[in-house]
C-alpha cells in the first residue's frame, strides 16, 4: 500500500492550519480552563464546508477523500484536540452511519444539514455496562407499531448535548446477543430524550460530553437505520472509520508539541548552548520526529484503502492504537523538554499532555485494538 498527499491535499492543511492558528490558538486556553465548548468555531468550521468534508457534494458534502478528513482533524488537533475532536466524532461517528446505511429520504432529512455543518452529529453506543463490550447494550426500542419505543441511556457521548442529531443503539430483539441490535436516528429536543451533566474531564476540555438519557422516547419508525438487528454491525463499520479520526487526533496532538519542544530546543540557552545540542534533547526529538512519520504513514495509508473501499478495519485500528500511544509519548517528552515551565497552565505542551491521554482510550481503548488486530491476524479461537 503505498500513498501520497497531493497538492490539493497540502492546500487543505495550509488552509486548515491557518484558520486554526489565527482563530483557535487566541482561545485554546481559555476554552480548556472554562470547560466550554467553541460554538463560533464549529459554526465557522460549517460554512467553510469542513464539517462535511468525505461526503458527496449532492448530499451537502465537500465531496473530498478520507485523507483530507484525517489532515482536517490532525491540523485542528495540532492546535486543540477538543475542536479536533468536535470535528472527528461529528464526520465519522454523527454523519457516517446515515450516508452510509440511510435510505434517501434519510439522507434528505438528515445527512444534508450535518454535511454543510448546519447540524452537530453525535453517536450514542457507551452505556454504563457496555463499554469494551458495546454488544453488552441495555438501552431496548420496543416496537409499538408506528415507532419504538426507546428507555435507557448512554454515557461520555462527544458533542452532547451540543448535537442536534444522535445515532443511537438499542436493544430491539433480547437475549439474542448483538444481532438483537438496532440503530436509530434521534433528535434532540424530542420528548423524554435528556441531558446528564456535561462531564469535568481532564483533558479536551473544549469538546462537551455527556450522558444521554431515554425516559419514553417515542422513535419514528422512519428513523430507524438500517435494518432491524443490523445495529451492532452498523456500531463497528462507523467505529472502523472513526479510529481513523482518532488516530489524526492523536497525530495533531502530538505534531503540535513536538513543534513547540523543536523551537524551544533551539531556543533555550543552558550550559552556553541551546539545549537541542545535547544529545539528552536532540535524541528525544529525534524518537518524536520518527513516531510522528510512522503515524502518519499508518493513518493515511488506512484512509486510502477507506476511500479505496477495501477492508481496512485491521489498519485503522493498528493507525489509532500506534498514533494514540505515541501520542502519550511524545507530548510526555515534549513536555520534558520544556522542564519546569511545560508544567504550567496556559502553556500549549501543557494542554497537550493532558488531550493526548483519551485518544488511547475513547473509541475502542488500545487493549480493544489489539484485540482487533489479532483477530484479523488469528481468526476468532474461541466461541
Ligand atoms: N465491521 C462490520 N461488522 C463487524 C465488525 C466490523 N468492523 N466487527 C465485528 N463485526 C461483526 C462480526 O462479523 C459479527 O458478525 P456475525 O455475528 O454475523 O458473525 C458481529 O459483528 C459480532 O462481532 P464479534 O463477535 O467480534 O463481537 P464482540 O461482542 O466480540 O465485540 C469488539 C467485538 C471488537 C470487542 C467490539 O465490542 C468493540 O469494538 N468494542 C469497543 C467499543 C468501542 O470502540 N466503543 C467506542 C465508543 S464510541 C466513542 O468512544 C466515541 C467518542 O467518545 C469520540
Amino acid at each position: 500500500m503505498l500513498f501520497e498527499t497531493t497538492a490539493a491535499h497540502e492546500a487543505l492543511r495550509k488552509e486548515i492550519r491557518t484558520f486554526a492558528e489565527t482563530e483557535v490558538k487566541p482561545i485554546a486556553f481559555s476554552l480548556d480552563q472554562n470547560n466550554e465548548f467553541p460554538d463560533d468555531i464549529v459554526k465557522e468550521m460549517g460554512k467553510r464546508g469542513w464539517m462535511g468534508l468525505p461526503y458527496p457534494k449532492e448530499y451537502g458534502g465537500a465531496g473530498l477523500d478520507v485523507i483530507s478528513y484525517a489532515i482536517a482533524v490532525e491540523e485542528l488537533s495540532r492546535i486543540d484536540g477538543g475542536v479536533g475532536v468536535i470535528l472527528s466524532a461529528h464526520t465519522s461517528l454523527g454523519t457516517y452511519p446515515i450516508a452510509a446505511f440511510g435510505n434517501e429520504a434519510q439522507k434528505k432529512k438528515y445527512l444534508v444539514p450535518l454535511a454543510k455543518g448546519e447540524k452537530l452529529g453525535a453517536f450514542g453506543l457507551t452505556e454504563e455496562n457496555a463499554g469494551s463490550d458495546a454488544g453488552g447494550t441495555e438501552t431496548t426500542a420496543v416496537d409499538k407499531g408506528d415507532y419504538y419505543l426507546l428507555n435507557g441511556g448512554k454515557i461520555f457521548i462527544t458533542n452532547a448535548p451540543k448535537a442536534d442529531i444522535y445515532v443511537v443503539f438499542a436493544v430491539t430483539t433480547p437475549d439474542i446477543g448483538t444481532k438483537g441490535i438496532s440503530a436509530f436516528i434521534v433528535e434532540r429536543g424530542w420528548k423524554g430524550f435528556d441531558f446528564g451533566d456535561h462531564y469535568d474531564k481532564l483533558g479536551i476540555r473544549s469538546s462537551t460530553t455527556a450522558e444521554l438519557i431515554f425516559n419514553d422516547v417515542k422513535v419514528p419508525k422512519e428513523n430507524l437505520l438500517g435494518k432491524e438487528g443490523q445495529g451492532f454491525k452498523i456500531a463497528m463499520a462507523t467505529l472502523d472509520g472513526g479510529r481513523i479520526g482518532i488516530a489524526s487526533q492523536a497525530l495533531g496532538i502530538a505534531q503540535g508539541a513536538y513543534d513547540n519542544a523543536l523551537d524551544y530546543a533551539k531556543e533555550r540557552i543552558q550550559f552556553g548552548q541551546p539545549i537541542g545540542v545535547h544529545q539528552g534533547i536532540s535524541f528525544k526529538l529525534a524518537d518524536m520526529a520518527t513516531k510522528l512519520r510512522a503515524s502518519r504513514y499508518l493513518i493515511y495509508s488506512a484512509a486510502e484503502m477507506k476511500e479505496n473501499h477495501e477492508p481496512y478495519s485491521m489498519e485503522a485500528a493498528m493507525a489509532k492504537m500506534y498514533a494514540s500511544d505515541a501520542a502519550v509519548e511524545i507530548t510526555n517528552e515534549a513536555l520534558q523538554v520544556f522542564g519546569g515551565s511545560g508544567y504550567l497552565k496556559g502553556m500549549d505542551v501543557e494542554r497537550a499532555f493532558r488531550d493526548a491521554k483519551i485518544t488511547t482510550i475513547y473509541e475502542g481503548t488500545n487493549e480493544i485494538q489489539r484485540v482487533v488486530i489479532a483477530a484479523h491476524l488469528l481468526g476468532r479461537l474461541t466461541k
